[in-house]
């Protein structure tokens, strides 16, 4: 047996890092998890040791590892005889439930990524305004395209005012150019954010955002700023799009824009969409989505959009989601979590704010009070994280480097109580080394 610890020796000789993305290699526990399986809540590592996963493929698993309905359905495409790049039954139905789930949903686009599908999302609100500008706020994330790959952690002494910041790259390579389409505002700041419409309300295409902000742990938008986002877009005829990668099917079934009760024109879908396979859509109002070709002038193709085994795959985790009691679940699954680990918050009296939505959640060490922007959130100590996690890691509860952690569908009260034992260890380990 292959031990992890020679795995990695191996795989840093043919992989950046020895991942195969940035986000899997993971600081706090010195290496990245090599996964053997993942069935349910766990995933194993290469010795068989068994984790009760809080990272779930980043939130995609929100039906947990291995789940029937979703293995079912990419068996079904396989018997299909591996098709690739042809449009199927599937693909239509799969459309009409989104339109039946999503308030702002009128026709839709898949794709693979969600970088890939907000990227396409940029340049349909261009086609359809005619014009380039970009509002987005610091601290939300929309994947990795040059033109949106901005200001989402940038440190404290390049980020510019606190209340008109500037475009910071978060990548080498990012050219300078696309900086001078982009308008950077704090979250929740509704007097910054009508300054910036009244500069650049005219000329801007998007206001793009996370409606809730979990790409900084777990921030929600304070009451009324989700509104006059939808009030300032309706005033300057800006399009409203909310990039809910995270948020679908996650808080509500009807995504963020459920649960907050405003609706965009437009949304981007991911992750736990499609139940661990690779598919997102842009879907949205008609009369933005039309501008699609072959309908319209804006580009939006590829081989492998919409691979047969992501759409059937998408359609049976749609049908767990839609499921009577589904969401009653996750909140007492997460009642039952989240009261016991503030519990041990306050017993170990370890600095640490907690915030969550639903069933992903945030953790700010060495924070006490209420995160409501990037600034407050870029406080958080990474060393006592850091150590939390490793903590938690020789306990056998695996936490990825992130900013947002979560439980899936099929975590019990049992696996919890598993994570609050860990927790518990951890916490009194980070109280020990960082109590001064
Ligand atoms: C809000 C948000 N948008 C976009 C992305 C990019 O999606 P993907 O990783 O599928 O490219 C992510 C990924 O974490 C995300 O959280």
């Amino acid at each position: 047996m292959t031990t992890t610890s020679e795995h990695y020796q191996l795989a840093q000789q043919y992989l950046p890092g020895g991942v195969s993305a940035t986000a899997r290699a993971n600081r706090a526990i010195g290496h990245p998890l090599y996964v053997s399986r993942g069935d349910g809540p766990f995933v194993y590592d290469l010795e068989g040791r068994e984790y009760v996963d809080m990272c779930l493929s980043h939130g995609a698993s929100l039906l947990g590892h291995n789940h029937p309905a979703v293995v079912a359905g990419v068996q079904k495409a396989l018997e299909m005889g591996v098709i690739c790049s042809y449009e199927t039954v599937y693909h239509t139905q799969l459309a009409q439930r989104v339109t039946e789930l999503i308030p702002c949903a009128e026709m839709v686009r898949y794709a693979g990524s969600g970088t890939e599908t907000v990227m396409h999302g940029l340049r349909l609100t261009r086609a359809a305004t005619g014009r380039e500008k970009i509002i987005k706020f610091e601290g939300h994330f929309h994947g990795y395209a040059d033109a949106l790959n901005l200001s989402v952690s940038p440190p404290l002494d390049a980020a510019g005012p606190e209340r008109a910041p500037f475009p910071y790259p978060e990548s080498a390579g990012i050219p300078f150019n696309v900086r001078e389409n982009i308008v950077i505002v704090p979250f929740n700041d509704p007097m910054a954010l009508e300054a910036a419409f009244a500069a650049h309300g005219d000329e801007a295409a998007v206001l793009l955002m996370e409606p809730i902000n979990y790409d900084q742990g777990c921030i929600l938008p304070k009451p009324g700023f989700v509104q006059l986002c939808r009030e300032l877009c309706d005033q300057y005829g800006v399009i409203l799009f909310f990039d809910e990668v995270l948020t679908a099917f996650r808080v509500a079934p009807g995504g963020a824009q459920e649960y907050l009760g405003i609706t965009p024109d437009l949304c981007v879908l991911g992750k736990a969409f499609g139940g661990g396979t690779p598919i997102s859509a842009l879907t949205g109002r008609r009369w933005v989505m039309e501008h699609l070709r072959p309908l319209g002038d804006s580009e939006m193709s590829g081989t492998y959009l919409a691979h047969p085994t992501t759409v059937l795959g998408a359609l049976g985790a749609l049908g767990e989601y839609s499921k009577p009691g589904f969401y009653e679940k996750l909140d007492a699954v997460g009642e039952h979590f989240y009261s016991g680990f503030q519990s041990l918050i306050d017993q170990h009296s370890v600095p640490l704010r907690l915030q969550y939505a639903g069933p992903r959640f945030g953790m700010y060490f060495g924070v006490t009070e209420e995160v409501t922007n990037y600034r407050q959130a870029a406080a958080k100590r990474k060393d006592m994280e850091f150590a939390f996690i490793d903590g938690c890691y020789r306990r056998g509860v695996y936490f990825a480097v992130s900013p947002h952690h979560g439980f899936s569908a099929v975590h019990t009260e049992a696996e919890m109580d598993r994570v609050l034992g860990a927790i518990d260890g951890a916490l009194g380990e980070v109280k020990g080394k960082f109590d001064d």
